[in-house]
């Protein structure tokens, strides 16, 4: 417990919690969550109140003896009352909120206007805008105050897509598609897990979920829907070669949902504020020592090293950055 109140870590590794709920669903399964420990709280005082009484009764008759019945029907009663009356209240109080926070969290509160898919890969996420034609990599955007459709698929084994401070989680099944919706209400950034096990890596298996004002979202949809942009310097010239030489193979920079990579596509890596699937900053550090050495970085990962000289790494590195 005393762990988990750790709260000095830095803001993009911001521990996400469910009890801080940004979005309608996450709100909902607050709510359910809260009756229940309320109501579950009551009861446990209830009886450990009883529970003192009787003891304390006992001890003032100082007889020593079994306990009387006093023949009045007092016994009886409780049974009735605490046995069989209480628990019938208290099972039809949280029985009866449940069904309504499941048929709340079965319909988005109003209708919904965009559509993602959320595809999960050993050890990433695939976010893929149908409607407009753009595909990305492990960072939602979202519009806030709309309600979003997600469908959730897998390319390989079970992953589970979780965003707690959104809504609840929902296992992503190959062959399968599942659908949740997510209602953000709050601008922000939050973090999300893969809550399913799913092999080697599957802890730092994370993504970014940046909740924008509905004309911003607008904007950055509508940016990545454009053709890239060409690279201007020598560098970045001599980057994209290289790019097309050595990363080509796996990963695409269209952003765009016609063309699909093996690895993550890069079409806006340079505005992503993680890389590695939501386990490093985006720094040029940590991007030259992944490009250069991903294994070392997060055993496991598909991608291999590559051989590239000095002078090749910064061209690459400088055409990585005018992705955004
Ligand atoms: Cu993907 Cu755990």
């Amino acid at each position: 417990m005393l762990a988990g109140c750790a709260a000095d870590a830095p803001s993009d590794r911001r521990t996400p919690s469910a009890l801080e709920p940004a979005g309608t669903g996450a709100r909902i399964v607050l709510d359910e969550m809260l009756l229940h420990a309320a109501l579950g709280a009551g009861v446990l005082l209830l009886i450990l109140g009883l529970l003192v009484g009787i003891v304390w009764r006992q001890r003032r008759r100082g007889d020593g003896g079994l306990p009387q019945d006093d023949g009045d029907g007092v016994g009886v009663r409780w049974i009735w009352l605490g046995g069989i009356a209480l628990p019938v209240v208290v099972l039809a109080v949280l029985g009866g909120r449940s069904v309504i926070s499941l048929a709340a969290l079965g319909t988005p509160p109003s209708p919904e206007t965009v559509e993602i898919e959320v595809v999960g890969h050993r050890w990433w996420w695939e976010v893929r805008y149908p409607q407009v034609g753009v595909v990305t990599a492990n960072e939602l955007r979202l519009p806030a105050g709309e309600s979003v459709q997600v469908r959730l698929l897998s390319e390989d084994v079970v992953h589970s897509f979780w965003i707690p401070e959104l809504h609840h989680k929902l296992d992503m099944l190959p062959g399968e598609v599942n659908e949740l919706w997510l209602h953000a209400t709050e601008p922000g950034t939050y973090r999300g897990v893969c809550a399913e096990f799913c092999g080697l890596q599957h802890a730092r298996m994370q993504l970014q979920a940046v909740v924008l004002e509905p004309d911003d979202y607008d904007a950055w949809l509508a940016r990545l829907a454009e053709p890239r942009p060409a690279p201007q310097t020598t560098a970045e010239e001599r980057g994209a070669e290289v790019f097309a030489a050595n990363c080509a193979v796996c990963h695409t920079v269209d952003a765009s949902t016609a063309t699909r990579g093996v690895g993550p596509d890069l079409g806006n890596l340079a505005e992503r504020t993680t890389i590695g699937g939501g386990v490093y900053p985006n720094n040029l550090g940590s991007l030259a020592g992944w490009v250069v050495d991903p294994q070392a970085m997060k055993p496991g990962a598909l991608m291999p090293g590559t051989a590239l000289d000095g002078d090749e790494l910064q061209a690459l590195l400088a055409y990585l950055d005018t992705l955004e």
